[in-house]
């Protein structure tokens, strides 16, 4: 029987589920990204809009079932990719040495990828805190976060997570060899070209806001 590829576990089996439960959660991570925006950019519509939305989620019982899901799937999906970061100082090293030889940018896009999945865990938790200790969610309460301390917060947690979702999904397509390339390169760079405008919107609504507090 021919040697089994380094790269596989004990158990490859085992070695797949964790690889289908790291493709699935990311893409409802993903998903989750892309509500998550689009009701923020509701504050475009005025702070009424906003606010009505917020009621509609609270009433029905969508705010926290779409939260919990939300940090669930997470678990789940930094879960099933811990196994692949080198966390020990030799393993690292060797990284290192291997995408300098190979000198090609999937390998540096890959180093990139796990240190901007820690930075989205400290960033995204900070601001799950934040907004649950003042909850409910308000237009004006939002607004006034935007207005003081959190805006370059915010953008730099939208390029960090932006880039994470974008080359995540870029990288997955690639690998399972569904589309070519350059197509995957097209459809991703234009998806997260739409959402960052739809970020930047909302951003930039909350920041004109006027504030009463
Ligand atoms: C899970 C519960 C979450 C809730 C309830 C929530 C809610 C909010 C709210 C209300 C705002 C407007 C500003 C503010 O109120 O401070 C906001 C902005 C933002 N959130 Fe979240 N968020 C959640 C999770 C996340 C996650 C997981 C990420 C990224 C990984 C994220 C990224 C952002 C970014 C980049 C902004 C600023 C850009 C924008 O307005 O769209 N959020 N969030």
């Amino acid at each position: 029987m021919p040697d089994k590829p380094e790269a596989l576990g004990p158990n490859p089996r085992v070695d797949l589920y964790l690889e289908l439960a790291g493709l699935v959660s990311g893409l409802l991570l993903v998903t989750f990204l892309w509500v998550h925006a689009f009701l923020n950019a509701t504050v475009i519509l005025g702070a009424p809009v906003f606010d009505g939305m917020a009621r509609f989620l609270e009433r029905y019982y969508l705010s926290p079932v779409g939260i919990g899901l939300g940090l669930l799937v997470g678990l789940i999906h930094v879960l099933s990719v811990a196994r692949r970061i080198p966390t020990g100082y030799r393993e690292q090293r060797s990284l290192w040495r291997v995408a300098r030889k190979l000198r090609h940018a999937d390998t540096y896009a890959w180093i990139l990828q796990v240190i901007t999945g820690l930075i989205i865990l400290v960033l995204a938790s900070t601001h799950i805190w934040v907004v649950l200790a003042d909850w409910p969610l308000q237009a004006a309460k939002s607004a006034f976060r935007v207005q003081t301390n959190y805006l370059s917060f915010y953008i730099i947690l939208l390029l960090v997570a932006e880039y994470h979702a974008g080359a995540g999904i870029y990288r997955q397509f690639v690998k399972w060899g569904w589309f070519r390339r350059r197509s995957v390169a097209l459809a991703v760079g234009t998806a997260v070209a739409l959402i960052l405008t739809v970020n930047l919107g909302g951003l930039w609504a909350f920041h004109q806001l006027g504030v009463a507090r």
